[in-house]
């Protein structure tokens, strides 16, 4: 199946002891990829989605307060977080969306990848067990953080590059991912979803995912309608509902997403066939503010 290249790297950086860094737009398939390798091999993994209220503390672990005050700070009170528990049972931690995470907790990843040890207050120091390695995502777009940590974290990571999939790829996914359709219709779907990537008055398109929810959407509004999948004005009422929110504009752009879903739907689909019965609201394009 696709990804074959970038499931064989990180299978071999994981191997071969080094940490990792998935950079890619959303919807590239980074999370897939991770479990995919992480469910094929022994060790554990631990998962983090990062934010910006993942603390050092949460990170790594922290004493019980509650406790603190009547058995002080003894060990069998410390609760392990996500970062502590990756270390001691040699296992996997795979942190999702790294540039929203703070500085100060990347610190103490940072620390953790390159000296395998760190050292807790009052905890004191712990050593990762062998299989022990970090798993990072990274959205390069979402400019948050990005330029702080790059120096370091590239530095500490081998970086496995993730771009749309291929058009092969993407339609595999969607058919997976939704019931069956008329193929060719799925086709032009993916084609148009591939097209917001790529299109002037865009600074960003849809992922796989829109295409995904384009034709779950439509599956479901032509069952109400009681017409074809295929039927003109699902497909449009589909897509405005699927990729007006995902995309966006140049600022410069005077163009409203729904319009520019409408052109790009035109394109693919062609324009509203004169002998097909309207069955939704969205049969007249909208009119531009
Ligand atoms: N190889 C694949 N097989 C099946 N579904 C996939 C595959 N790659 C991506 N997907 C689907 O595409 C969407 C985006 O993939 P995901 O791994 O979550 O991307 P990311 O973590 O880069 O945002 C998800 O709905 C996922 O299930
Ligand atoms: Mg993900």
């Amino acid at each position: 199946m696709d990804r074959e290249s970038e499931t064989e790297l990180l299978e071999a950086a994981l191997r071969s002891g080094a940490h990792v860094l998935l950079e890619g737009p959303p919807g590239t398939g980074k999370s897939t990829l991770l479990k995919r390798v992480a469910s094929r091999r022994d060790v554990p993994f631990v998962l983090v989605e990062g934010n910006a209220e993942l603390t050092p503390a949460r990170l790594i672990g922290h004493f019980d307060p509650s406790l603190v005050l009547t058995r002080g700070y003894s060990l069998e009170i410390f609760d392990d977080g996500p970062l502590l528990e990756a270390m001691r049972s040699g296992a996997l931690l795979y942190l999702e969306e790294l540039n929203r995470v703070p500085e100060e907790t990347l610190n103490v990843l940072l620390a953790a990848m390159s000296e395998r040890e760190i050292a807790v207050p009052r905890l004191g120091r712990v050593r990762a067990g062998d299989g022990f390695g970090v798993v990072a995502a990274m959205n390069p777009f979402d400019a948050v953080g990005t330029a702080r940590v790059s120096g370091a974290l590239y530095d500490r990571t081998c970086r496995i590059a993730m771009d749309y999939q291929s058009r092969e790829a993407e339609q595999h996914i969607v058919q997976m991912r939704s019931e069956r359709v008329d193929d060719a219709w799925l086709a032009r779907v993916v084609d148009l979803v591939r097209e917001t990537r790529q299109h002037p008055d865009l600074e960003v398109g849809s992922s796989v995912r829109g295409a995904i929810d384009f034709v779950r959407l439509a599956v479901e509004l032509a069952d109400m309608r009681l017409v074809a999948v295929t039927h003109w004005d699902v497909g449009l009422s589909a897509a405005r509902a699927a990729l007006s929110g995902r995309i966006r504009p140049h600022d410069v752009s005077a163009r409203r997403p729904e319009a520019i879903i409408h052109d790009l739907y035109v394109k693919h689909f062609g324009p509203a066939p004169k002998d097909e019965a309207p069955t939704g609201e969205e049969a007249s394009p909208p009119g531009e503010r």
